[in-house]
């Protein structure tokens, strides 16, 4: 059937459904941007597919269909009980969460396609977010690298690794925009700009759905948490989101777009409500958007409990949040069971239409055509892969390279003549110290899918390896506590560490954040270090000068947000931002911090100097009164400074860079049109580096209020001592627009200045102006409700 006999067959439904009382937009599918990377990955045939299976299928059916189950769990790994299975036998589940094992998923499909009625396919999902056992840097380190490639390799791998084992779709890219890093779950996704986190969102969908999704090392992507589930009120996960319709556009929503645009198979709701809408009764954000105005053609999943968290929203019964579930384009049911409990006897009656059921179904099972399932329902799970092709030495070399790049050198001072970093290969003696020195459970980071920590490297064990023959000795010196301890702390444990601080000839002094205080519900209010860390950190840089005034303490950040370390950046030798990179973390760290690998990773988010500055992000709006040192009446604080502690896009190397001749190709042009912009890069230092170039635009003055300064553009260019390189930049029309006070995407004429350097920080400034009339790029989008 041709993709316009579907399309047909959709808004002859919708047609029904109004007619029922159900209210879609008349312009339906006709005012839908056509997505040609969404045809590729939902062809005509898939749905095709659907269509005939669904036509044999019960309301009981039906219903299972867009059930998932969490599966269980025992000593082997995960597992399903008798009475799972029982329900894969009578086609009550149409998918599992969590099952993965080439073993025990061929079992459950073998069930499925062999013993329950009409012979459909499970699909098997499962959060495969930084890997799945080769585990990688967390996203937010991923994004550190500034390099989309390196996002496309990792999930490749990650999508190879979860397909061996019976998987077949990701809950992964989280594209979630974070600007408070209070919110746990900011080591997710891509920080806190909406450029960088669409181009990191693009690549992690091509990585993981490959060229071809029918391939058995594909596996479904998911956009998670449609949407704006990163804007939760004071940091707290879960929390309520304030926005404006414009900030959803402007900062919120592009990632998505992204990802539906590199083909993304599916979305997953958030668990927020915005404008007093929880996402999973959102038909504007999951209909009108999502699939009418973007052409998604995938399926949307429920946050686990999402649809039955509304009846705590306040939206009602179960009966009542299941139906406005469906009836807003949640598709599949993930954990509980509202949709296949619930709605049975409403649609039996004819109290709710069976279209809307009818199209969550077929969503589904286009998507499982789409994978290949009705073809192969085993695709690549097998035990000779789980063998061969899980956590081999060339994923661990991928994984080493990639947390290479995302390491962040924040300080780099000189002590006795030379800066701190890179370290001496002669080094005698080593003292690590700190929490989180040893910890090869914290490196693997949240969501570690299958990762273990006995494959994982910590930073101990990587120095050790790098370094045999220097004497490295560890003391934990505190524990891994999250409330912060106040005042002096004397203990043995830290009377061990002083005492080592003063031995060594160096310190690496080991602090920051363990697995558990990073991620989903695990807000902090507080974004110092955790527990007595602080006061470790304190004594050690005391006892290692008290020993010796030039010895260096150098201070290495494994954490998983942005921190409030403004004492640690002002008082050690260097400090260095490792996140939680993954199976080769210590190997990776020693690489840069014995000097085999320059650092080169750029900050994703901006750290602040102290909580209170949250939520603090590089491209925020003016106001009428922008900061002024030593003027009181503007937009600051009276005790701390408005300034971040680093900003956003910062990061520097063991050598230098120097940006000159920005140079812009037309300084008039028309709305309609590109404009090319140049910078030479050059390399002052002495050793070859590679530096993130980027380029930030600003509309000078426009209708609205636009942000001080937006990310528009980022180059990774490896130079050799004194080599220069000019890099060229071109910005469309789209990269110039904005959203006018009717919401149309629009450029407007008159000046923009852009800057190009190393940071979001760059002063290096050109200028254009746009002439003529405003050009209208796109109507505004479905009217915000
Ligand atoms: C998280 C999702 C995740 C799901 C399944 C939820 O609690 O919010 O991101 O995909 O669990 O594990």
């Amino acid at each position: 059937m041709s993709s316009q006999i579907a399309d047909a067959i959709v808004v002859s439904r919708h047609a029904v459904v109004a007619s029922l009382g159900f209210v879609f937009a008349s312009s339906a599918l006709a005012t839908a941007q056509r997505s040609p990377a969404q045809l590729a990955i939902i062809p005509p045939r898939a749905s095709h597919i659907a269509d005939s299976v669904l036509k044999l299928m019960t309301l009981e059916e039906k219903l299972g269909q867009i059930t998932q189950s969490p599966a269980g769990f025992d000593q082997t790994g995960p597992t399903v009980d008798a009475a799972g299975e029982q329900q894969v036998r009578k086609g009550q589940l149409g998918s599992f969460l969590g099952l993965y094992g080439a073993d025990v998923t061929r079992r459950m499909q073998k069930i499925a396609v062999e013993e329950s009625r009409l012979h459909i396919p499970l699909i098997f999902g499962y959060d495969v977010i930084h890997g799945m056992r080769t585990i990688f840097p967390i996203p937010l380190a991923m994004a550190a690298t500034f390099d989309s490639s390196a996002a496309v390799r990792a999930t490749r791998v990650a999508a190879t690794e979860a397909t061996a084992l019976g998987l077949h779709w990701t809950f992964a890219p989280m594209v979630d925009i974070a600007r408070d890093a209070r919110w746990g779950r900011i080591i997710e996704g891509a920080g806190e700009d909406p450029y960088l986190g669409s181009v990191m969102a693009a690549a992690q969908v091509r990585g993981f759905q490959g060229d071809n999704l029918r391939s058995p090392t594909s596996v479904l992507a998911t956009a998670k948490h449609f949407a704006a589930y990163g804007g939760a009120e004071g940091g707290r996960d879960y929390n309520v989101v304030s926005v404006s319709e414009r900030d959803l556009w402007n900062v919120y929503l592009p990632p998505f777009r992204a990802a539906v645009r590199a083909g993304a198979g599916s979305f997953m709701a958030s668990f927020n409500e915005i404008n007093g809408t929880p996402s999973h009764a959102n038909d504007w954000l999951l209909t009108d958007v999502l699939r009418k105005q973007w052409d998604f053609r995938g399926m949307v999943v429920s946050d686990w409990t999402g649809v039955w968290e509304m009846i705590a929203h306040g939206l009602g019964d179960s009966l009542t949040v299941a139906e406005r579930a469906l009836h807003a384009g949640v598709d599949m049911e993930m954990s509980s069971t509202l949709y296949r409990n619930k709605l049975g006897a409403e649609l039996r009656a004819g109290r709710f239409p069976i279209v809307l059921l009818d199209t969550a179904v077929h969503r589904v099972l286009t998507v499982k055509a789409a994978l290949g399932l009705f073809d192969d329902p085993y695709r690549g799970a097998s035990a000779d892969r789980e063998r061969t092709q899980i956590l081999t030495a060339e994923d661990r070399a991928q994984a080493r390279e990639i947390a290479r790049e995302a390491i962040v050198l924040l300080t780099n001072r000189t002590v006795g003549g030379t800066p701190a970093l890179p370290l001496r290969r002669d080094i005698r003696s080593i003292a690590v110290i700190g929490p989180l020195g040893a910890d090869s459970n914290s490196v693997l980071g949240g969501w570690h899918g299958a990762g273990r920590k006995e494959d994982a490297v910590s930073v101990l064990d990587g120095l050790r390896r790098a370094l045999p023959n220097a004497d490295i000795k560890y003391a934990a010196g505190v524990g891994l506590d999250t409330v912060p301890v106040e005042g002096p702390v004397n203990t043995p444990a830290i009377a061990e560490a002083e005492q080592l601080a003063r031995a060594a000839d160096v310190v690496l002094l080991v602090v920051g954040e363990a697995e558990q205080m990073t991620g989903e519900a695990a807000s902090r209010s507080w974004l110092g270090l955790p527990g007595a860390q602080h006061q470790l950190a304190q004594t050690v840089v005391r006892a290692a000068r008290a020993s010796n005034p030039s010895k260096p303490v150098i201070a290495v950040l494994v954490n998983g947000r942005p921190l409030a370390v403004q004492w640690l950046a002002d008082s050690a030798s260097a400090l260095v931002e490792s996140w939680h990179l993954g199976v080769e973390h210590g190997n990776a760290l020693a690489d840069v911090l014995l000097g085999d690998v320059a650092p080169s990773g750029k900050l994703p988010a901006t750290f602040p100097r102290v909580t209170g500055q949250v939520p603090i992000y590089y491209d925020h709006k003016n106001t009428g009164r922008p900061p002024v040192e030593g003027v009181k009446w503007n937009s600051k604080y009276i005790d701390a400074p408005v300034t971040p502690l680093f900003p956003f896009g910062y990061g520097l190397s063991y050598t230098t860079f120097e940006y000159s001749n920005l140079h812009v190709s037309k300084p008039s042009l028309r709305g309609s049109e590109s404009v090319t912009l140049s910078v030479d890069v050059r390399n002052t230092g002495t050793r070859a580096g590679t530096e993130v170039a980027q380029l930030y635009l600003r509309d000078d003055a426009a209708s609205v209020t636009r942000p001080v300064r937006e990310l528009r553009g980022f180059r990774r260019v490896l130079l050799q001592p004194g080599q220069s390189q000019t890099l060229t930049f071109r910005l469309d029309p789209d990269d110039l627009a904005m959203y006018d006070r009717d919401m149309r995407r629009v450029v407007e004429p008159g000046a923009f200045t852009v800057w190009a350097g190393g940071s979001s920080a760059a002063t290096l400034e050109g200028h254009f102006t746009v002439t003529g009339g405003v050009t209208v790029l796109a109507p505004a989008p479905p009217r915000f409700r």
